[in-house]
């Protein structure tokens, strides 16, 4: 593999353009406008820059991992990758219309991956021309500082599909799992509950903010409180899993918390929109209830 396709230039999309080039690849990234793929590059600028700045990261290596980039505002350029990584919103309807536009220029060897966090991936496999070319790849987010890429296949997938992608996952110094397609894979699955949880408790006046996410930094030693953690996923995006968790499995036990509902009514997307269960407008983060 010489050239990785992304689309989405959002935190993810940008994330994985970041290693893929620092890995090496030649990366191309796309939105729906060539400026929205111009201030996804320029965030990866910023962010080298401060690793500049620290003395993390040479200059010249800085603007030579930048030339890797290119940008565009569509997905022709998308035919010369050979591997392309969807990182778009995550709402199915959007993804199966780039898996269709994408699949009209893929090469007849080139292979499609969703970084979907809930969505099943046979199931958006059908939107693509050749299921067996389709695979699941989830990041995490900070993506340059998170070890972990899911490996998921959907029931089409190939065997030289799979292998061909943990080789780029492990090139880009990423360790893999595997796992099957099922609703949330394995990490959402279980971290998803637990962010609700969190909610729920909050809601029902068990704790502040700030008590639920110092219990739990301290209490099991995780970087960050269920609560941060959820701002720092985007309380949106929680929402949107949790919703295909309880419509895929019908289960219950994955309702959105009402509070949860609400913050995202209000536009209180987290982190991303400067308020959630914290707010960002100053230097440090404060609790607000
Ligand atoms: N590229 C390269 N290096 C970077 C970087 C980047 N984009 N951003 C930061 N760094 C470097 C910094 O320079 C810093 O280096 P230094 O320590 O030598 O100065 C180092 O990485 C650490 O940076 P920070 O000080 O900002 O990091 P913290 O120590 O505060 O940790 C954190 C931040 C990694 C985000 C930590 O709080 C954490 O692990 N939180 C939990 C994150 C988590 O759980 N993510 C998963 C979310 S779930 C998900 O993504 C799935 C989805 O589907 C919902």
């Amino acid at each position: 593999m010489k050239t990785i396709g992304v689309i989405g230039a959002g935190q993810m999309g940008v994330g994985i353009a970041q290693v893929s080039a620092a890995a090496g690849y030649r990366v191309l990234l796309a939105d729906i406008s060539q400026e929205l793929a111009d201030k996804g590059k320029a965030n990866i600028a910023r962010t080298l820059g401060r690793l500049v700045e620290k003395e993390k990261m040479s200059a010249a290596d800085r603007d030579a991992l930048l030339g890797r980039i290119e940008t565009a505002g569509d997905v022709a350029p998308m035919a010369e990758a050979d591997l392309v990584v969807e990182a778009a919103t995550e709402r199915e309807d959007i993804k199966r219309k780039i898996f269709e536009n994408v699949s009209n220029v893929l090469g007849s060897e080139a292979l499609l991956a969703s970084n979907t966090s809930s969505i099943p991936i046979t199931r958006l496999a059908q939107a693509s021309a050749d299921p067996a070319r389709f695979i699941g790849v989830h990041f995490f987010n900070p993506v340059p500082l998170m070890a972990l890429v899911e490996v998921i296949r959907g029931l089409a997938t190939s065997d030289a599909t799979v292998t061909a992608v943990d080789g780029f996952v492990k090139s880009i110094g990423k360790t893999v799992v595997h796992v099957n397609d099922a609703p949330g894979f394995a990490v959402n699955r279980i971290l998803l509950p637990m962010l609700n949880e969190a909610v729920f408790a909050l809601g029902e006046g068990v704790a502040s903010v700030r008590d639920i996410d110092n219990g739990c930094r301290l209490g099991l030693n995780h970087p960050m409180g269920p609560l941060q953690l959820a701002d720092f996923v985007g309380l949106d995006t929680c929402l949107e899993i949790l919703k295909v968790f309880l419509s895929t499995t019908g289960d219950p036990k994955y309702r959105p918390a009402p509070l949860l509902v609400k913050y995202v009514e209000a536009g209180w997307y987290g982190r991303k929109s400067g308020r959630g269960f914290y707010d960002y407008s100053g230097p440090e983060p404060v609790p607000t209830r």
